[in-house]
C-alpha cells in the first residue's frame, strides 16, 4: 500500500497512518475489527471537508473492513418539518452520498454499539467519537484510541491502525483513584460526576471506587461527559468494567466525590433561566430511555420544545412500541441521524437548551452559543410539563 502498488488513495492514507505511528512509537500496524468515523456534520467540516471526502469517493475510496459513522447535523429525513436551513441540508447530504460511496454504513450514531457495531472485549477496533471510545474501551475492554476524522477513516481503508496508546496492555492502566461517596440516582448525576472528573484527571485513567448501581445508559452519560471536559478514553469502575479486576489502585492519586461537588457541578453547569428546547438523547438515547420518557410523558403536556435523538434504527423500535406516539402526543419529538451539539440550533433561534447529558452542557455554550440548564430529567419534566 505504501508504495503506491495499490492505487493512490491507499498509499495517502496508508502513509498518514505510518506518520502516525512514528509520533507514537508504533512497532506495527495491527487489524481493525472495524471503524467508527466521526466528523460528519456539516457544521463541523464545512466546505473543505465535503470537497476532500467527494475528492475521495470520486477517486474510488473503499472501506475494507466494518465502518459506523457518527452523527450528521440535521435528521435526514424530517430536517424540514424541524426547521433545519434548506442550504445547510444540501451540503449535508452531499456528504453522506459520498461516505455512502466509499462503503460506510449510514448509521448515524455516536452510540454504534446499540446498532450492530458491538466489539469483542480484547477486540482491536479504530473508532473516533470520543463517547463511543470511552465506552468501547471501558464497557466493553475493546480496544482503541481516540481517533480523529482522517486517521479513523484511513484505518478503515486500509484495514490497519498502528500499535501504541490503548491497545498495549501497559497503557490501559489506571494512574487516578476516584473515591465516590456521593448519591448517584439519574443518569444526569453520573453525567455531572463524569465532567467534574473529567476536568481534574484530564487525559488520565480514572479507576472509581464506591459506584453500587450502575445501569447501561449511565455509563455512556459517564464516559461521555468524561470525554468532553477532559479527554478520559478508558476508565475502570471496581466490581462493574471488565478490566477492573487487573489493577491495583494503591499509591494512585486519590480524588473524593461526594455530594457538596455533585451539587457544585450542577451549579457550575446551569447558566441559563428558562429553556427555549429541551434536548434529550447526548449520547444517543437508548430504546429503554425512550421508553422511559414516554411513560413518564404519559398525560402531560410539554410547555417547551423538546427532542429526544437517537439513531434511526432505535426510533424505528420505538415507533413501533408506540413510545414516539406517547412522545408526540405530549409535544415533544424522536429526531433521528443527528444531535444536540453538531446541528445548527443557534441558526435555529434556540438561545437556552435544557439538558440531562453533562457532554451537551459542556459543550452547547462554545459549540452552539447556548446558555444551559442541566437536570435531572423528572426536575426537567417538572419544570416544563405539566
Ligand atoms: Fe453524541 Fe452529539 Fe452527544 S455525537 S455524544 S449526541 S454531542
Amino acid at each position: 500500500m505504501l508504495a503506491g502498488e495499490q492505487g493512490e488513495i491507499l498509499e495517502r492514507m496508508f502513509r498518514l497512518l505510518v506518520r502516525l505511528g512514528d509520533i507514537y512509537g508504533a512497532d506495527r500496524m495491527i487489524p481493525v475489527g472495524s471503524v467508527q468515523v466521526a466528523g460528519v456534520s456539516y457544521k463541523s467540516i464545512g466546505d473543505p471537508g465535503l470537497e476532500f471526502l467527494e475528492d475521495m469517493a470520486g477517486k474510488g475510496a473503499k472501506v475494507r473492513v466494518p465502518t459506523t459513522l457518527n452523527p450528521p447535523g440535521m435528521d435526514l429525513e424530517d430536517w424540514r418539518e424541524l426547521g433545519f436551513p434548506e442550504d445547510f441540508a444540501g451540503k449535508q447530504l452531499r456528504i453522506m452520498e459520498a461516505f455512502k460511496r466509499m462503503g460506510i454504513m449510514m448509521t448515524a450514531t455516536c452510540t454504534p454499539y446499540l446498532v450492530g457495531n458491538l466489539p469483542r472485549f480484547g477486540e482491536h477496533i479504530a473508532w473516533s467519537e470520543s463517547s463511543a471510545v470511552s465506552f468501547a474501551n471501558s464497557v466493553l475492554g475493546a480496544r482503541t484510541n481516540r481517533e480523529g476524522g482522517p486517521s479513523a477513516l484511513a484505518a478503515a481503508i486500509c484495514g490497519v491502525t498502528p500499535n501504541y496508546g490503548l491497545h498495549l496492555d501497559e497503557k490501559r492502566k489506571p494512574n487516578f483513584l476516584v473515591k465516590v461517596s456521593a448519591e448517584l440516582n439519574d443518569t444526569a448525576d453520573f453525567g455531572a460526576l463524569g465532567y467534574h472528573v473529567g476536568k481534574i484527571v484530564k487525559d488520565g485513567i480514572p479507576y472509581f471506587k464506591g459506584i453500587k448501581h450502575v445501569d447501561t445508559d449511565q455509563l455512556k452519560a459517564l464516559g461521555a461527559a468524561m470525554a468532553a471536559s477532559g479527554a478520559v478514553a478508558l476508565y475502570h469502575i471496581e466490581g462493574i468494567t471488565p478490566e477492573a479486576r487487573l489493577f491495583e489502585t494503591m499509591g494512585l492519586e486519590a480524588i473524593e466525590v461526594g455530594d457538596k461537588e455533585i451539587q457544585e457541578t450542577y451549579k457550575t453547569l446551569n447558566t441559563g433561566k428558562s429553556a427555549d428546547i429541551i434536548i434529550l438523547g447526548c449520547p444517543h438515547a437508548s430504546l429503554k430511555e425512550i421508553e422511559t420518557l414516554a411513560h413518564k410523558l404519559k398525560g402531560k403536556r410539554l410547555r417547551t420544545q423538546l427532542w429526544i435523538c437517537t439513531s434511526r434504527a432505535i426510533k424505528e423500535s420505538a415507533t413501533r412500541m408506540g413510545f414516539t406516539e406517547s412522545i408526540e402526543k405530549a409535544g415533544g419529538k424522536v429526531v433521528a441521524d443527528t444531535c444536540t451539539v453538531v446541528s445548527p440550533i443557534e441558526q435555529m433561534g434556540y438561545k437556552t437548551t435544557a439538558v440531562n447529558s453533562g457532554k451537551a452542557a459542556n459543550y452547547l455554550p462554545g459549540f452552539c452559543k447556548q446558555q444551559v440548564i442541566f437536570m435531572r430529567l423528572d426536575d426537567l419534566l417538572g419544570e416544563y410539563a405539566t
